[in-house]
């Protein structure tokens, strides 16, 4: 597969990817993306011009998706809304570009014959009890709690369809919560490192008992490379590193790494309908598509995720006042 049609490129894991496949393989990268309000193009800095070209455009542009697509030999499918807080007061979009974008990209990729991997989420499967002993396999059936979710789950139905009725050469993966650079400054993780740079208290959800199962980005791209290459079509895979913790001790952690008092954060209301915890079974991908992460230490990966925050100041600073009036309008909108 030597040339790959990434959507969504220019945000958070897409760019985390295509940095992985120009270091980890010989392939030629095309990103296709809107470059909405989570997009950054300097997350390609550095990346030569002969591995990399930049295209600015939507993937519901069927005249666009349809010109791009047969000049490829892969699309990896990243291009989405992905912040479930503006799920909440701004669905439309998610609509739009989860699923209506998803249509169009099936509808090339059946046209022209090209492989798709179709990136999506954990959140698909709903939320789990804390005490649950089960975690999310390929076959917990679909339960998806917010508008964000409920379009993601759509998108892989279609996907899935797509499969079955029209032969398409498809994976699919459901992926935990993501940590590492690059990430906008609404996500958790970022959003209270990036405050407490900027002089501000962490913000945390109700009562911090929700749980997220944290992985990576860099384990997330090795493993979507390793299902484009091997993975068997028509599959689920569902990709995870056995990173289970509370929000609260996540920022425990990160208070603590950077040098602050572990109770030095602001309670604020919870988010409508938040699932209470994910945990993902990533057996399957590891036994049968031999994948491992590398990073098995949510402390010491937060590290350099804070280091990376430090020293990337004009890469988040421009986002932050713009990311913190949006969740003041949408608590004063929630009272
Ligand atoms: P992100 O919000 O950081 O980036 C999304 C990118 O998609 C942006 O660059 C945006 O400009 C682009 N985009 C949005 N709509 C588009 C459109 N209509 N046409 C073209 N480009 C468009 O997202 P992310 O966190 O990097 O997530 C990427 C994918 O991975 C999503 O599909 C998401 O559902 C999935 N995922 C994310 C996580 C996570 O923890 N962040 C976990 C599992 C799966
Ligand atoms: O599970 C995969 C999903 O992970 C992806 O599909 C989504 O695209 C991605 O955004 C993420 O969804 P979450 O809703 O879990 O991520 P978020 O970073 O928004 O929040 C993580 C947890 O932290 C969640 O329990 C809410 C809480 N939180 C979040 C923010 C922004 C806080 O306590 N304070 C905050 O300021």
């Amino acid at each position: 597969m030597k040339r790959i049609l990434v959507t969504g490129g220019a945000g958070f894991i897409g760019a985390n990817f295509v940095r992985h496949m120009i270091e980890h393989s010989d392939s030629e990268i095309t990103v296709l993306d809107k470059l909405t309000y989570a997009a950054n193009r300097q997350s390609f800095e550095g990346i030569s011009e002969k591995r990399l070209s930049f295209i600015a455009g939507d993937i519901c542009d069927y005249v666009l998706v349809n010109e791009l697509v047969p000049q490829h030999d892969a699309v990896v499918h990243f291009a989405a809304e992905t912040h479930n807080d503006n799920s909440l007061h701004d669905p439309r979009k998610f609509l739009n570009s989860n699923v209506l974008g998803t249509f169009e990209l099936l509808e090339a990729v059946r046209h022209h014959g090209v492989r798709l991997h179709h990136v999506s989420t954990d959140e698909v499967y709903g939320d789990l009890q804390l005490d649950d002993p089960q975690r999310f396999t390929e076959s917990t059936p679909y339960n998806p709690s917010s508008p964000y979710s409920a379009t993601k789950a759509c998108s892989d139905l279609l996907v899935k369809a797509w499969v079955r009725s029209f032969g398409i050469e498809a994976t699919l993966s459901n992926c935990s919560n993501n940590y590492g650079p690059y990430q906008h400054v609404e996500k958790f993780i970022p959003r209270q490192i990036t405050n407490i740079l900027a002089g501000a208290k962490p913000k945390l959800y109700g009562s911090g008992k929700n749980v997220r199962d944290w992985i990576h980005a860099s384990d997330h791209s090795s493993a979507v490379q390793r299902i484009l290459e091997v993975g068997d079509t028509g599959r689920t895979y569902l990709i995870g590193a056995d990173g289970e913790k509370s929000n609260l001790e996540v920022l425990g952690m990160i208070l603590g790494l950077m040098g602050r008092d572990t109770d030095d954060f602001e309670l604020v209301p919870d988010r409508p309908g938040h699932d209470l915890r994910y945990a993902i079974d990533a057996s399957a991908l590891r036994s049968e598509l031999g994948w491992e992460p590398q990073y098995l230490n949510l402390e010491q990966g937060l590290e350099r995720t804070i280091h990376w925050y430090q020293q990337n100041r004009s890469w988040w600073e421009p986002a932050k006042e713009q990311t913190e009036l949006r969740y003041r309008q949408q608590l004063h909108a929630m009272k």
